[in-house]
């Protein structure tokens, strides 16, 4: 094959495999084939020698032609897979800025969170300080310093979790009454709040529930006190517009006392079928703090005196928020959970 040939040859081939290609890295292997210092090309201009010396001249100008047609063509191609390529990348990332964004869902607060940080909100606001006492309790501060000795028939009320002889899980908030003022002289001014257990279980008791207890002592406390207090929380709880009354009962730490009922907030006080028709609904029990308590904590009760409540959280939730079942607390079901 003579130089022209081979010229023409190359050329063909360069065009063709210039069809083929579709990478930066084939073109540039393409270029080194060619181009490079052992390409066909290159290796082309080596044979000049070897021809007659007046066809040199001509041979050299159709190689130099070839070379920098082949440079060209290749500079050219190299534009346009560039810019291939980039179309390829922006399709390939392109972002939909009209499409919704994905919404990370939101943790809520518990209700019985919210109302317990409500109650502790109204009494804090009124002075009260917060108490704490262990949940795993003596059967002397649960029940005995509470004026409730062992085979007393007031144990019958709660149907305790005995850990051992000694041991309860507490039935109440009540012990931390008298932890606190074991602890402290008066006057006293305390409320706390936790989990207590008793061993039943159905529609409107489960085995664990909140307490929130209060007690205040110092000198010349009266039952008017406590109506007061009392009455502000159930008003600053529920609205000034809610009834509230105190009825006469009996709990073995406090004399008198009595349970506070608050006009039911489903009817108003015409009477439906959550109040059973009486148009009241009880709400927590309370009491002027018995002598017999402050035995057991060397309090004076000729100088001191005080009173003493106990509330269920889930019931106040209850009434507030509208909720029937008790169960529904302890079930997580977030349907039921992310609408306070
Ligand atoms: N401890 C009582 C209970 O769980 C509630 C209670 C009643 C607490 C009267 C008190 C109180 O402090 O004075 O049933």
């Amino acid at each position: 094959m003579d130089l022209r040939q081979e010229i023409e040859a190359l050329e063909s081939e360069i065009r063709r495999l210039l069809g083929e290609v579709d990478s930066l890295e084939a073109l540039d292997r393409l270029r080194v084939d060619f181009l490079g210092r052992k390409g066909k090309i290159t290796l082309l201009t080596k044979r000049l020698g070897s021809l007659a010396k007046e066809e040199r001249p001509e041979a050299g100008k159709a190689i130099n032609r070839l070379k920098t047609w082949a440079a060209e063509a290749l500079e050219e191609k190299m534009r346009a897979v560039k810019a291939a390529v980039r179309a390829r990348k922006l399709q390939q990332e392109r972002v939909d800025v009209t499409l919704p964004g994905r919404r990370v869902p939101a943790g809520r607060e518990h209700p019985i969170t919210l109302v317990s940080r409500e109650i502790t909100d109204i009494f804090t606001g009124m002075g009260f300080d917060i108490a704490e006492g262990p949940e795993v309790e003596l059967d002397y501060y649960n029940f005995e310093a509470l004026n409730i000795p062992k085979d007393h028939p007031a144990r019958d009320m709660q149907d305790t979790f005995y850990v051992s002889d000694n041991v309860v899980l507490r039935t109440h908030t009540s012990p931390v009454q008298v932890r606190t003022m074991e602890k402290q002289r008066p006057p006293v001014r305390i409320i706390t709040l936790g989990a207590v257990y008793r061993c039943d279980s159905d529609v409107t008791h489960t085995p664990m529930f909140h307490q929130v207890e209060g007690l205040l002592v110092d000198e010349n406390i009266t039952m008017g006190d406590l109506k007061g207090v009392l009455t502000r929380f159930v008003h600053l709880m529920f609205g000034r517009d809610i009834g509230v009354r105190f009825r006469p009962s009996f709990f073995p730490f406090t004399e008198p006392s009595a349970e506070v009922d608050i006009q039911c907030v489903i009817c108003k006080g015409k009477g439906c079928r959550v109040c059973a028709q009486t148009g009241w609904l009880e709400i927590l029990g309370c009491g002027m703090v018995d002598p017999a308590v402050y035995g057991f904590v060397d309090y004076d009760p000729e100088i001191y005196s005080g009173f003493a409540w106990g509330l269920g959280v889930e019931r106040v939730a209850m009434l507030k928020y509208g909720i029937n079942d008790l169960r529904s607390f302890f079930e997580n079901d977030m349907r039921f959970l992310a609408q306070f």
